[in-house]
């Protein structure tokens, strides 16, 4: 297999992990308490990516159709929107559950969450390629949204699942149109550049399943973690759009 494969497969491996969490998770059912456990780590996942991509489209603005392509500025914005919307229907649920409104800067980030975005800084000076394996991680939201629409119970679960048949789509179009950007740019890549882009592949795969183990509570035991990190767990494979 060559390179490009590798990277493809070694997130397709976690991402079945992703797919694992979220069904053991809802298989059975849940206090009121972690489900909103859940929901407030979900929600900070949501939401504090907004003020970044806001910036970002700012600086993107400045530059708009001198050396910015419109479409890409158009694509953020949606990008941009599509979190709003996760976060809105998702705190929506929580606000049901818990009885009251919370400020959306009240949500923050688990150790777990710090880490992924520690393995994201280490190669966030990365040329153009080993950015975009970064690319791959709405395929984490996309499995993990895909087990999550096909839950059922009562009020809170068919409302959680309609919320999240949207993520669903808008992670599986974010995912290939990233991958368009991957596959061009593996084609164009350096052995150097390759091997590096594995590096990150394995390591973000990796800490994205850990942190939604743990927003969940760990349904997978530790033992469960090992064998997944060992490849004995069905891939997760986001299907084509057309
Ligand atoms: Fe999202």
């Amino acid at each position: 297999m060559d390179v490009a494969g590798q990277i493809e497969s070694a997130f397709q491996q976690y991402w079945g992990g992703h797919f694992e969490v979220v069904k053991s998770f809802f298989g059975e059912p849940r206090p009121r308490e972690q489900l909103i456990a859940w929901l407030e780590l979900q929600l900070y996942k949501e939401i504090h990516v907004v003020p970044r991509k806001a910036r970002e489209i700012l600086e993107m603005y400045e530059r708009l159709d001198a050396d910015v392509e419109r479409s890409e500025f158009e694509a953020e914005c949606y990008e941009l929107a599509d979190e709003v919307q996760h976060y809105r229907l998702l705190a929506d649920v929580h606000e049901l559950l818990l009885g009251e409104r919370r400020p959306a800067t009240s949500f923050t980030a688990t150790p777990e969450q710090r880490e992924l975005e520690a393995v994201r800084r280490t190669y966030a000076n990365g040329g153009p390629f080993v950015k975009s394996v970064g690319g791959f991680a709405p395929g984490g939201g996309a499995a993990f949204a895909a087990a999550g629409s096909m839950i059922d119970g009562g009020p809170v679960e068919r409302q959680l699942a309609a919320a999240f048949e949207v993520i669903y789509r808008q992670e599986l179009q974010h995912y290939h149109k990233n991958r368009f950007v991957f596959d061009r740019l593996a084609r164009e890549a350096t052995v150097a550049e390759l091997e590096e882009g594995l590096r990150y592949a394995r390591e973000l795969a990796r800490q994205h399943f850990l942190l939604r183990n743990s927003s969940f509570g760990c349904p997978l035991s530790p033992d469960r973690v090992r064998e997944v990190d060992a490849g004995k767990v069905a891939p997760y494979v986001p299907p084509p759009l057309y």
